[in-house]
């Protein structure tokens, strides 16, 4: 069993900036990590991955860049400047992109962690073999994830059911990152293969990403903070 408390990451998964600050200011010093993904960044720009670091959090920037290995490399040059604490690219970009990438990193951006995603859980067999890979799911993501390792990449994007696949397959310092997660007695919303917090922490996640059970919560502070204690009684009062 893994004995690392996970850090919760709150995606950040609202409509504009004012309620974004507003579940900030909620969340408030309980919270360490947010995940800023394509849609607000595309909304709101660098500026506002700049105000939420200012405002004291570590980010997770989830582009999923996936392109050729200099633009991948190119890419990253262009946010080298901002204050990211994690950044998402596909594993399927290849080893090239994700060597280049992950070298970049290590020398220009040493405080960022780059995490490789790997089979979107959008995609099924079928899928999958529409786009001409035959691949079972399992097998692809252990090959991405491998891959996305061998290459360097810091961490892995995987869904809580895969945690317990992955971790012995990867060296102990790759981190994996884990959405899906649902405390019990939450809506499950649209995520169908769903953990609780503490069954993520057992099967050896290292940061969990949690979105809607949070920022729907009447309370998300109160919400935030049970996820907290369920992760580590040990602390809980
Ligand atoms: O609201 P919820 O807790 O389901 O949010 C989970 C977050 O993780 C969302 O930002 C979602 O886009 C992201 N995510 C996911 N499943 C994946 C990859 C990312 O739910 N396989």
């Amino acid at each position: 069993m893994h004995d690392m408390v996970p850090s919760v990451i709150l995606a950040l998964d609202v409509e504009d900036k004012n309620k974004a600050r507003a579940i900030l200011q909620a969340t408030g010093d309980k919270l360490e990590w947010v995940k800023i993904g394509l849609q607000t960044y595309l909304r709101d720009g660098p500026d506002f991955v700049r105000e939420v670091a200012d405002s004291g959090k570590s980010v997770f920037l989830d582009l999923k860049l996936y392109d050729i290995p200099n633009t991948m490399a190119k890419a990253l040059e262009s946010l080298a400047d901002l204050p990211i604490g994690m950044l998402t690219l596909h594993a399927s970009a290849g080893p090239e992109a994700l060597t280049r990438c992950s070298e970049f990193a290590n020398e220009l951006m040493p405080d960022t962690l780059l995490l490789a995603v790997t089979v979107l859980t959008s995609m099924d067999q079928e899928v999958l073999s529409s786009i001409g890979v035959s691949s079972s799911v399992e097998k692809q993501v252990n090959r991405l994830a491998s891959l996305a390792s061998e290459a360097g990449i810091g961490g892995i994007v995987c869904s809580p059911l895969e945690l317990s696949r992955l971790r012995p397959l990867l060296p102990d310092k790759v981190k994996l990152v884990t959405p899906g997660i649902r405390p019990s007695g939450s809506e499950t919303g649209d995520q169908r293969r769903i953990m609780t917090p503490g069954a993520a922490r057992d099967a050896g996640a290292d940061y969990l990403v949690i979105g809607r059970p949070i920022l729907s919560h009447e309370n998300p502070a109160v919400a935030l903070e049970e996820i907290q204690n369920e992760l580590n009684p040990a602390t809980s009062c």
